[in-house]
């Protein structure tokens, strides 16, 4: 009987709990993020407030694709980035929407894509944080898909390789027990001369930094360790993120092409933003100023801040230096973190 009562009592005591901590759980703000909050902050100042675009910003307002019932092709793109050219309603844009993967949570992609398909006349299904979530794993974006994409257009469909490029499937740079020099190589791009089992290259393999994420350097540097005949461990995200120079200037000229080139010109020569070739508050030795302007943003120059890493700001800022007849010292991370955010 004593036992019966207890037991009771601790079943009173649970419920109890569990009715507070929901209770606090809706007054202390445990609410799901404001869609509308995230578009204004991160989104308005390329798609507009209205959602109308402009320049080379399409626009997400009665637009068939923002609209469409299947929402995995807008969940990619806000996930992944996306680089031109697209027709919406007719017209051709070809900017950069970069890649919000690790700035917004599931939740908020979620709730951002919501008000975006609900605003403005838009009528689409809201997004669910588990389709984000799904979209998100690097099971969505394979290995073996990324490679088919993206490598085997040099490497060859079975990494054997051809006369001007060197195989993966048997390379013991790749199949090495430490992946480092493999994910340096992958991450940072690389001139010949290269010789591999007896064979001599001498090519350029391209810079995958700023143009895949470092989870998707990781899936396929994954899948070419494990593939054909090769059998060695994965590579992790984290490895990925380690890996390769600081400062790179060909990681500097993939970023601006991808995050900076629709408002600064492909060669520096100015658009929306100004021209930074030539460009006076560029060309002086102390980086500083030129740096707090990326950093914080200006007017309707982005703040990159939480957007690029110090090194690929850092990598950016060495390659505008250095470059369209620019010719100021590199940048450094140190000089980068001394900003004051
Ligand atoms: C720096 C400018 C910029 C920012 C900031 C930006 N976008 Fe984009 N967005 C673009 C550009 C440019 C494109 C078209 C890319 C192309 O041409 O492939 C695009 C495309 C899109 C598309 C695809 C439209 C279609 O027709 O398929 C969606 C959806 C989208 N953006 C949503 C967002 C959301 C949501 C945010 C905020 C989290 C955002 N964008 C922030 C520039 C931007
Ligand atoms: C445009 C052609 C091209 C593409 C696309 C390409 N590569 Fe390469 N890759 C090369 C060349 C050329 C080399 C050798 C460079 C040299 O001679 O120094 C190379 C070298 C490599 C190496 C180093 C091999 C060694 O023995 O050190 C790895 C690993 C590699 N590529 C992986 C990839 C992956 C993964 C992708 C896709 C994300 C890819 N490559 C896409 C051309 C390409
Ligand atoms: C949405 C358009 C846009 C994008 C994208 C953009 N910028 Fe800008 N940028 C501007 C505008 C506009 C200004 C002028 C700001 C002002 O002072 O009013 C500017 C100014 C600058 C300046 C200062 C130039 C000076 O004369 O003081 C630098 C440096 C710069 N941007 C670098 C970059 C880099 C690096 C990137 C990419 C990581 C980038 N910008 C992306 C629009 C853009």
């Amino acid at each position: 009987m004593k036992n019966a009562h207890r037991l009771v009592l601790f079943a009173a005591v649970v419920v109890i709990m569990i009715m507070l901590a929901n209770f606090y759980g809706r007054v202390m703000g445990a609410q799901s993020p404001d869609g509308r909050a995230i578009f204004v902050v991160n989104c308005a100042v390329c798609h507009q407030p209205n959602g109308q675009g402009g320049g080379p910003y399409p626009p997400l307002a009665g637009n068939p694709d923002v609209n469409a019932v299947d929402s995995a092709n807008v969940i990619a793109t806000v996930l992944n980035g996306r680089t031109g050219p697209i027709t919406v309603n007719g017209t051709q844009y070809g900017g950069n929407m970069p890649s919000w993967r690790g700035q917004l949570s599931n939740a908020q992609i979620a709730a951002v894509l919501t008000y975006v398909r609900t605003a403005w006349g838009n009528s689409g299904p809201a997004v669910s944080e588990d389709q984000v979530a799904a979209a998100r794993s690097p099971e969505a974006l394979s290995g073996a898909a990324l490679f088919a994409a993206k490598c085997a257009v040099c490497h060859q469909a079975l990494g054997q390789g051809s006369d001007a490029f060197p195989p993966l499937a048997g390379n013991p740079v790749v199949t090495a027990s430490d992946p480092s020099a493999m994910i340096a190589v992958i991450v940072n791009g690389r001139s010949g001369p290269l010789t591999v089992n007896g064979k001599a290259f001498n090519a350029q393999m391209p810079t995958w930094k700023g143009t895949l994420t470092n989870a998707d350097i990781a899936s396929v540097a994954t899948y070419v360790r494990s593939a054909w005949g090769n059998n060695a461990s994965p590579v992790t995200e984290q490895q990925v993120a380690a890996a390769g120079a600081p400062v790179s200037v060909s990681v500097g000229a993939s970023i601006f092409a991808k995050n900076c080139a629709a408002c600064h010109g492909a060669n520096g020569q100015g658009g929306i933003g100004p021209a930074l070739a030539g460009n006076p508050h560029v060309n002086i030795n102390n980086p500083g100023n030129m740096l707090a302007t990326i950093i914080r943003g200006r007017n309707l120059m982005p703040s990159w801040r939480g957007q690029l890493a110090a090194s690929d700001i850092a990598s950016v800022a060495t390659f505008i230096r250095s470059s369209w007849g620019n010719n100021v010292p590199a940048v450094s991370v140190e000089d980068v973190t001394a900003i004051k955010q």
